[in-house]
């Protein structure tokens, strides 16, 4: 019991029915559980709008599934949801509202936040973005000199990046094909370098994304970026309304950078940095895919918010797959989880779940502050197939780790595909559904040995299998669905925060390297005594001097 008076999660009747089912189970084969029940893939298989979902290659019975209901039931998963949805204060620690739903709500929805209705604000900010984004778009905008704009460069770190980086990215093919958007955000200066280098300053739009505008990054890029607009255009200040625009919740600070704030586009405190690219940080996007494909994006968003709000425990397919991830985190001592989507338009689809994922339930104190007794959030990582099946595929297949893994491919390529590339859609798949039935089932040394393989490669050649995969289809990768796709893993993230019992919401975690780093760099600019450094950073400190010549 905690202070709280709720049953510590381990000592819940649930927990332990699961970890006496999970004794019983012992080494269950995927095998078996297929050769008894020819109806199991069917049986585990859920749609949720354009999304077709094979779960049936998981490491389950339906014992399994009804124990891992009965947790989420006990653990009030969905009364804490409800409470997302009404937008009360679930984000404890920072006592803010979660309303990343409240973005893609449509306009006839009321969402109230400390009792006003935030629906029409945000419709109001999208129909704004919408007329800029046209006006981009159209080459109606036009920058100091009189030029159309050609390139847009997202400046921003973390959600105000990785959002509107990866969707940029998965919808390429509905992009305005004459014009270039390009993504900064390391501090290093390489990355705005390579990204401006070879552009004309007339013809470029900065657009500034950061919830808080203090993220240093990206005030240090956005200010050399304002440098490189003055000096290429011989300009002053003046130039800058043309060729900067803001994304913020903070306009005193925008307005101190020196943008003007009607070229600021707003979004507010209850929308997390992680869960904002459907809000004003998605500009980028929508000026690249265009409004229209915009909205279709967030009505794909919406879909799957209806279907996790509304849709029974046996059906709900993002408390599955929530589910599924405390089964074997928790259970099995699986360690990470891979996300390997068979699109390379998908090339930074993980790396934003690492964000999404990580930042959200890398936990080690539930929600009252006290330390956590069981495992929470996995390390999550994966590039898209068929790449890494010629790079770490083979620690997946017989390596010593339990990896359990998504799997996502599309019936259909991209339409603006030549047709010869399009034959190759069918090979890509065929390494998907290859891949997972290689990880579920393996090959057994009976099978190896009737190849005539000898028997000293034998042990070498053998595959156990029983490597867990989730598979997803849906028909093409479309703005709805990779919205559809993202709500998804928001929802499945937020279910086992809920179990976990810690704050998704928040990330105090990534403070301190942050302040640290504040403290440090007059160390290494002006050799300043800096209190509190540990005998191996200041060595490594005056390592990083003498190698400057300083
Ligand atoms: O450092 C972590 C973080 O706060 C993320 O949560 C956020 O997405 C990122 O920094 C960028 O923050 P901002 O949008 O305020 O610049």
């Amino acid at each position: 019991m905690n202070a709280e008076g709720r049953t510590r999660l381990d000592q819940t009747p649930e927990w332990t029915a699961l970890n006496k089912h999970r004794e019983q189970l012992g080494e269950v084969r995927l095998r078996e559980l297929f050769d008894q029940d020819p109806e199991r893939a069917g049986r585990y298989t859920l749609k949720v709008g354009d999304l077709h979902l094979d779960y049936s290659k998981h490491l389950v019975t339906d014992e399994t599934l009804r124990l891992l209901r009965e947790l989420a039931e006990a653990r009030g998963v969905a009364g804490l949801r409800d409470a997302m949805f009404r937008g009360e204060k679930i984000n404890v620690t920072e006592n803010r509202a979660v309303l990343h739903t409240a973005l893609r709500a449509p306009e006839s929805a009321s969402v109230e936040v400390d009792g006003e209705n935030v629906v029409p604000a945000v419709h109001s900010v999208l129909r704004k973005m919408q007329i800029f984004a046209d006006r981009v778009r159209s080459g109606e905008w036009k920058g100091h000199t009189g030029k159309r704009i050609k390139t847009v460069v997202n400046i921003g770190i973390g959600g105000s990046d990785l959002g509107p980086a990866m969707a940029y990215e998965a919808l390429r093919a509905y992009t305005h094909r004459e014009m270039q958007f390009r993504f900064v955000s390391n501090v290093d200066g390489a990355d705005l370098h390579e990204a401006v280098r070879d552009l004309d300053p007339a013809e470029t739009l900065f657009i500034v994304a950061s919830k808080t505008f203090t993220t240093i990054e990206t005030i240090t890029n956005a200010t050399s970026a304002r440098n490189w607009l003055l000096t290429g255009l011989r300009a002053g200040e003046d130039a800058v309304a043309k060729h900067f625009v803001a994304l913020s919740t903070n306009a005193e600070k925008v307005a101190d950078f020196g943008i003007d704030t009607d070229n600021m586009f707003e979004f507010w405190d209850w929308v997390g940095g992680r869960y904002s690219y459907d809000s004003a940080i998605g500009l980028s996007l929508m000026i690249a895919i265009g409004p229209e494909r915009f909205r279709e994006m967030l009505a794909g968003f919406h879909l799957v918010d209806e279907h996790f709000r509304c849709a029974p425990a046996e059906e709900n397919v993002p408390l599955l797959l929530g589910l599924l991830g405390v089964w074997y985190g928790n259970f099995w001592d699986a360690q990470s989880h891979a996300v390997l989507p068979y699109s390379h338009y998908l090339s930074k689809f993980t790396a934003y779940l690492q964000q999404l994922d990580m930042e959200s339930n890398g936990k080690s104190v539930d929600r009252e502050g006290n330390p956590v007794r069981w495992q929470t959030g996995p390390v999550v990582w994966g590039t898209p197939g068929t790449n890494g099946q010629h790079a770490y595929y083979q620690l997946l297949h017989q390596g010593t780790k339990l990896i359990p893994a998504d799997l996502i491919g599309f019936a259909k390529p991209v339409e603006d595909l030549n047709s010869g590339l399009v034959a190759q859609h069918d090979l890509l798949m065929a390494n998907l559904f290859a891949q997972g039935q290689a990880l579920a089932f393996g090959k057994t040394p009976d099978e190896v040995r009737a190849e005539g393989v000898p028997e000293e490669l034998v042990p070498h050649k053998t595959f156990q299998g029983n490597r867990p995969t989730t598979t997803i289809l849906a028909e093409e990768l479309s703005p709805s669905v990779l919205g559809q796709l993202i709500a998804l893993y928001e929802h499945k993230v937020f279910v086992q925060g809920a179990i976990w019992n810690i704050d998704s919401f928040d990330q105090w975690g990534v403070e301190l390297g942050k302040v640290l780093a504040k403290r440090v760099e007059p160390a290494l600019t002006e050799g300043a005594e800096v209190e509190g450094l540990d005998a191996s950073t200041k060595s490594l400190v005056a390592t990083y001097r003498a190698m400057r010549g300083r």
